[in-house]
């Protein structure tokens, strides 16, 4: 089935006792059983009924039966947050004493969690830059067992070749772990591509409307199975309800996400025109440094993109809080357009030189594109420019 098919309907039979057309919400922490027998082959994995919601609940299993459709992979595993997802299925492949490779460019706490709390754990890392494949395979080890890459990155919009990234991972034996959150699967199949892992923050695009804090992670079965029995142990399960809501929101993915590409296309080309704008980072840009790779590995260029402002932090700023029908906010991929300035809000983990380093200047401005008209979103960039 296409895209747009599989976010409604994959995963989502009728239901067969009451005909209901949307998955029930099974609010249960945990499930009885009539033969004790039963019990012992369900807690073993023998048999498919649910035990414990921790570790395994039939909403949050329609939500990931039909993640897994969307991104080809045969099964997924949904978490109480996006790093939830990233920590746990890190954390199921390396162990004291491997090297996990990622490069430089990466949301905030997935940096954090790499740069300073894997070493806590005796997990050598190394942090390569990220648009040079040539950095990645002169740092891999016999002992790298990860390879973790984001693309598109945040908020600098650059990609990473998937492809090329996951024959060198495979070449030391090492899985190659993508966080694909910008793209989302309407835009971006990094399991075809060769990765091995792909987590989302599905807070993100994959819920679609900013009332849900979720995780996921999909790949082969084996690997689910792995990251599974470790999120049994660090407990970063999703609830139900917000399982529920996930459902809710992916039906219409393939829609929100396709007048997300084109708004973002046309704001991007808008800002690349404008005197107050010194640089426009987005993918569908013939502009962007990576533009054929972009066209090699994505479907869509996504509804992400990041401008620098020609003046100061304090101009930057100033157009965050000028905008009247986008908001300044965090966070990203829902049906309102966000606009966030990354040095002062999403990356301030990091330090003023860690962020110069790779690129997040005072004066960058993400933009988190929505399904608003685009001559709305137009006409309120204009009037917020004006006031630099
Ligand atoms: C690219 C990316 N990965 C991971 C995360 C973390 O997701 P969550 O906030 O759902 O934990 C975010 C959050 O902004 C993100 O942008």
């Amino acid at each position: 089935m296409k895209d747009s098919t599989s976010s409604v309907h994959a995963a989502e039979p009728l239901d067969e006792e009451t005909g209901s057309v949307t998955t029930p919400i099974y609010q249960s922490s945990t499930f009885g059983f009539t033969r004790a027998e039963e019990v012992a082959k369900a807690v073993k994995g023998e048999s498919s009924s649910f035990v414990y919601t921790r570790w395994d609940n039939p909403t949050v299993r329609r939500l990931e039966r039909k993640l897994a459709e969307l991104e080809g992979a045969e099964d997924s595993a949904f978490f109480s947050s996006g790093m939830a997802a990233i920590s746990t299925s890190v954390l199921s492949f390396v162990r004291e004493g491997s090297h996990l490779l990622s490069v430089k460019d990466l949301y905030g706490e997935s940096y954090r969690l790499i740069h300073e709390f894997l070493p806590r754990l005796g997990v050598e890392t190394t942090m390569v830059e990220t648009t040079d494949p040539g950095e990645m395979r002169r740092n891999l080890k016999k002992n790298t067992k990860v390879v973790y890459i984001e693309s598109p990155t945040n908020p600098t919009m650059k990609l990473v070749d998937i492809a090329k990234s996951a024959r060198l991972a495979h070449r030391v034996g090492a899985l190659l772990l993508i966080d694909s959150t910008f793209a989302c699967p309407i835009n971006q199949k990094p399991l075809s591509l060769g990765a091995d892992v792909v987590l989302h923050s599905a807070t993100k695009y994959l819920n679609g409307h900013a009332d849900v804090i979720a995780g996921a992670a999909a790949a082969r079965r084996d690997l689910v199975e792995k990251i599974k029995l470790v999120r049994r142990i660090l407990g970063g399960t999703l609830d139900p309800h917000a399982a529920w809501l996930t459902l809710r929101g992916i039906k219409t993915m393939a829609v929100r996400v396709d007048a997300q590409n084109r708004n973002a296309q046309t704001l991007a080309e808008y800002l690349s025109r404008h005197k107050k704008v010194a640089k426009v980072h987005y993918p569908g840009l013939k502009a962007h440094p990576q533009h054929a790779l972009a066209r090699r590995q994505m479907r869509g260029f996504g509804g992400m993109l990041s401008f620098e402002v020609r003046g100061s932090m304090k101009d930057a700023m100033k157009f965050t809080e000028s905008v009247k029908v986008a908001t300044l906010a965090a966070s990203l991929g829902g049906v309102e357009t966000l606009v966030a300035q990354p040095a002062t809000l999403t990356h301030t983990q990091l330090s003023a030189e860690e962020r110069a380093e790779i690129g997040i200047s005072a004066t960058l401005v993400r933009v988190s594109v929505g399904i608003e008209d685009a001559e709305d979103l137009i006409k309120d960039f204009e009037q917020a420019l004006a006031r630099i």
